[in-house]
């Protein structure tokens, strides 16, 4: 008897112990990162519904300049238009959607999610859902997701997401600043500004001012950006191939960079009042 309630202890003392630990010690990650190559595209017209999709992720204010208002593509963020592990990926997207967005307060379909980003991040208007361009953003995310096992829904895969950081560490934006002048400010610019090239194509995103992601973007919030920073920045090409370098940065380092130029004045979102009607608001979401 006293054996069993030993073991009971015991139990509950490893189960506290899982408990506190952050989320992603735990998180089962049974799925290896893999996409499929563009040179595996299909032939004829689902194949070319498939490259138009994967060209609008990396020239997507050329092809859409009624749509984005920032100077960034959707690859500015989603890395090598959603092939990078960490890099915000688009491989197990498709499958994960509709789901519930607690932001919105109900379920969203994909396409609703992809606007939704047009909306803030773009800084610009969303795609008619029946249009050509979005149903080739589609194909090229189902595309992306054709090896995984045909389970709907969230899948445990690698390097899924941006990746998690510790959000008990206190943003320092004035050594921010430090970090932002000493290794962002090179690609950056001096005030966030970033960089086109004589076609006006997006070199450098920018990370503040006018022609960046608005005050509703996931990027505007502290930890979401430090998380990104974290494992993509300062961008590099790594021992494999993929861009970002990671490990560059400390996590203190991330979120006191991320908390400084999240900050700067950015483009305002007048729809943002109607973020979070019935979930608890993310302890970085802005308003
Ligand atoms: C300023 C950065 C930024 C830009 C630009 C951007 N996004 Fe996003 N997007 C995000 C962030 C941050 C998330 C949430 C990532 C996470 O937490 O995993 C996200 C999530 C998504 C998701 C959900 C992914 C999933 O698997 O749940 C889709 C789909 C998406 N974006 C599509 C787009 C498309 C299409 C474009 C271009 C029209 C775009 N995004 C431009 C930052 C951006
Ligand atoms: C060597 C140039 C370079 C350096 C240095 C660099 N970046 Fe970037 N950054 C890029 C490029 C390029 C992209 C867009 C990704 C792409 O086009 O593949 C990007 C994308 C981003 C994005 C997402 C897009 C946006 O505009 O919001 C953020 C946030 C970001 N960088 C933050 C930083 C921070 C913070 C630092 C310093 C710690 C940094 N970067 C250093 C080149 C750089």
């Amino acid at each position: 008897m006293e054996s069993i309630m030993r073991i009971q202890t015991a139990i509950v003392l490893v189960a506290a112990i899982l408990g506190s630990l952050p989320a992603y010690a735990a998180d089962p990650a049974p799925i290896a990162f893999a996409v499929p190559k563009d040179t595996d595209m299909p032939k004829g017209e689902a194949g070319e519904m498939i490259l138009l999709g994967r060209r609008l992720m990396s020239e997507t204010k050329r092809l859409l300049p009624d749509h984005v208002g920032a100077e960034m593509t959707c690859a500015s963020c989603h890395l090598l238009a959603g092939k990078v592990p960490f890099g915000s990926p688009f491989l197990g997207t498709s499958p994960a959607f509709p789901q519930y967005a607690p932001r919105a307060g109900r379920e969203i379909t994909l396409a609703e999610r992809i606007n939704g980003c047009f909306l803030r991040s773009m800084n610009g208007k969303p795609l008619p859902v029946e249009s050509k361009e979005m149903k080739a953003m589609l194909a090229y995310m189902d595309w992306l997701s054709k090896d995984l096992p045909p389970t709907k829904g969230k899948l445990a895969i690698q390097g899924k997401g941006i990746g998690k950081i510790n959000t008990d560490l206190v943003p320092d934006p004035v050594n921010g600043r430090k970090v932002y002048d000493r290794d962002c400010a090179i690609c950056h610019g001096a005030d966030g500004e970033g960089k086109i090239d004589a076609r006006g194509e997006t070199v450098f995103p920018p990370l503040w001012g006018d022609k960046s992601f608005n005050i509703g973007a996931g990027m505007a919030r502290t930890y979401t950006a430090a998380a990104f920073v974290y494992r993509n920045m300062p961008l590099a090409h790594g021992m494999n191939g993929l861009l970002g370098q990671g490990g560059a940065l400390t996590e203190q380092e991330a979120v006191d960079v991320a908390a400084y130029f999240s900050h700067q004045p950015r483009p305002d979102f007048p729809a943002k009042v109607k973020d979070w009607p019935k979930d608890p608001k993310p302890k970085d979401a802005r308003y």
